[in-house]
């Protein structure tokens, strides 16, 4: 158990917050998924409430350690404004720590919020060098870590500087996300099953091997579906495969028994577009067609195989639901779980596009703001931005 805000007197100090503000921009760099944002709110207006001086820092994107314009956090500093209902002071400093933040947080009284440019601004940042984090550090007296969704990542703002300051807590989004995956792994209520797609499961095997060992039902849909057909023994026409993985599906296969369920029919297209034929196959898929979504009849035994399920994890599309035509097997099941009598987590950068793309978040127990970092945290890995915190 680590610390968290609420174990700590704020009254009166700087407090540094790294949140995950990495959101989507367009190109009129408006911010396109507030979900992080949001997901942020409950820490920060806590420690406004408490009468702490609330220093914000994040990164966003990958601007490789110099200035990029368009990865600028001032859309941020706009959006939080807005939801807070105040304003949130923006120190533009390219060098992140520099003149203008100092002086901003030099005229804070409590209650006030700063928010610091981009911290991948510095290449320091992610090699985790020990000046930047002091830098960081010298700002505030103490930490709090509230980015889950960069806790897989070490680096100065959110691991680094957690040595240098009286104390690193854990904000609210930590807290819940460790709650609410934690709890669906580690002690869940059961029956627990996991769905898995995307596609590739070179990027799913630790992913796979955790969960195995913990699920009632392992549910595998989308691209990474089609080299466990391979290990089956069926064509797979032009689909994804991963012909290096088929030993591995194949060991798997025969580790799980009848654990893990497969897609059972496919809808198959001529081409990777919208437009393409298209028709369902079962079993083997015909040369020259690829599998672009699970078909109605794996809809329906996914369906079954959930529906008394009280603890559902979700990871990844089952088909390219970024095309109507092939985002029947993804809404469906997200449907399907809108609907149970179960604890719902949804992680995973797609499948939470999907579950948001279908109206279906508010309906969810929770919306993981990891990618990446849920991943990681559904693998059983330790993330370095929770161990850095200080334990109760
Ligand atoms: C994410 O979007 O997964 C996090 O913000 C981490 O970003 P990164 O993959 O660029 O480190």
């Amino acid at each position: 158990m680590k610390l968290t805000v609420e174990d700590i007197n704020v009254k009166g100090k700087k407090v540094l917050v790294r949140c995950d503000f990495n959101v989507p921009l367009n190109e009129n760099s408006e911010i396109t998924d507030e979900n992080r944002i949001v997901g942020s709110l409950p820490t920060i207006k806590y420690l406004i409430e408490n009468g702490a001086k609330v220093i914000l820092c994040s990164h966003m994107g990958k601007p490789k350690g110099e200035p990029k314009p368009e990865l600028s956090l001032a859309p941020v500093a706009k959006s939080l404004s807005e939801k807070l209902g105040k304003e949130v002071i923006f120190a533009a400093d390219d060098n992140v720590v520099g003149d203008n933040a100092k002086a901003a947080i030099a005229e804070m009284s409590d209650g006030d919020v700063v928010l610091l440019q981009n911290t991948r601004y510095r290449a320091e940042e992610t090699k985790n060098v020990d000046e930047f984090s002091k830098e960081l550090a010298s700002l505030a007296d103490v930490f709090v870590n509230d980015a889950f969704g960069t806790a897989h990542r070490a680096h100065c703002s959110n691991v680094g500087v957690s040595q240098y300051v009286e104390c690193a807590v854990a904000g609210y989004l930590i807290e819940k996300e460790i709650e609410f995956l934690g709890n669906a792994v580690n002690s869940p209520v059961r029956p627990l099953v996991a769905i898995l797609g995307g596609s590739k499961v070179s990027s799913k095997i630790s992913v796979i091997e955790n969960l195995l060992k913990k699920v009632d039902k392992l549910i595998i849909g989308g691209g990474m579906a089609y080299t466990f057909f391979a290990a089956q023994g069926k064509t797979t026409g032009t689909s994804l495969l991963e012909p290096d993985y088929i030993d591995y599906a194949k060991k798997m296969l025969d580790a799980a028994g009848d654990k893990i369920l497969l897609p059972v029919d496919t809808v198959v297209a001529k081409e990777f577009s919208n437009d393409a034929e298209s028709m369902v196959v079962e079993g083997n898929i015909p040369e020259g067609w690829m599998g672009l979504d699970i078909g109605p009849k794996s809809i329906e035994l996914f369906s079954q195989a959930v529906k008394d399920a009280k603890t559902v994890v979700w990871n990844g599309p089952m088909g390219v639901f970024e095309m109507p035509n092939f985002a029947k097997g993804t809404n469906t099941i997200a449907t399907v779980l809108a609907d149970l009598d179960a604890t719902t987590v949804i992680g995973g950068g797609d499948s939470v596009a999907a579950v948001n793309q279908a109206g279906l978040g508010e309906k969810m127990s929770h919306i993981s703001t990891g990618g990446g970092a849920s991943l990681e945290y559904l693998e059983g890995k330790e993330l370095p931005g929770i161990v850095c915190l200080t334990d109760k």
